[in-house]
């Protein structure tokens, strides 16, 4: 029996991973799972439950009963959603309550792509194709800002300050911070068209696996 191909991409939010992660999976006919979506469940079904997002045993608790119905919940990819994802991401309790299931998730036949913030580092250290996708947070909150003003009044600024706040927690939490691996390619979006950015993250996994 072959192993599961197992690719981690990772890097903050906006800098193009999960577009980039939904190609690579199809490139390679592998399964995707956006990690993000686990941590932002977490945090709706919290709030919505009257659980407190700052209560690491009660939020860990709720996450080991996450149903994969839940990834289906309307809302999930709102800036709220995201900024709740990032505070219950810092648990250590909510971490190891997402673990099992991202590695389960990542070994069944024939492999997939995941994406996150320590898919490379923590999750699948052993992944055959590791990526660190980011770009300057300017450029990532325009992004985001023009995705999300599309359907409301939103500042840029309100945008921008999100972004860094979430790099900030992100980065900085002690259980499995967002950081490259160290056998991760660095993939700089900033000055890259999505196609571009797909382009390149295609030849750099593709290097990663001749090797
Ligand atoms: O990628 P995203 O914006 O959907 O992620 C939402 C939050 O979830 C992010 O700010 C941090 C957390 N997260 C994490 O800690 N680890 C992951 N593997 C994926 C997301």
């Amino acid at each position: 029996m072959t192993a599961p191909l197992t690719i981690a991409i990772d890097g903050p939010a906006a800098s193009g991973k999960g577009t980039i992660a939904r190609r690579v999976a199809e490139k390679y006919a592998l399964r995707h799972l956006d990690t993000g979506l686990l941590y932002r469940a977490v945090a709706v079904l919290c709030a919505a439950e009257g659980i407190p997002l700052a209560d690491a045993a009660a939020t860990g608790a709720r996450a080991n009963r996450l149903d994969p119905g839940d990834l289906e919940r309307p809302g999930l990819r709102s800036a709220a959603a995201g900024r709740g994802a990032s505070v219950v991401a810092a648990h250590p309790p909510v971490r190891a309550a997402l673990l099992d299931w991202q590695r389960d998730f990542a070994m069944l036949a024939p492999g997939a792509v995941l994406d996150g913030r320590d898919i490379g580092t923590v999750v699948l250290p052993e992944a055959r194709a590791k990526l660190f996708v980011t770009a300057e947070p300017d450029v990532r909150a325009a992004r985001r800002w023009r995705e999300l003003s599309k359907d409301r009044d939103i500042a840029y600024r309100t945008v921008l300050q999100d972004i860094e706040d979430r790099d900030a927690r992100d980065a900085a939490r002690s259980d499995a911070p967002m950081r490259q691996a160290g056998d991760a390619a660095l993939l700089d979006t900033t000055q890259m068209s999505i196609e571009a950015a797909v382009t390149e993250a295609i030849r750099l996994i593709e290097g990663q696996l001749a090797a």
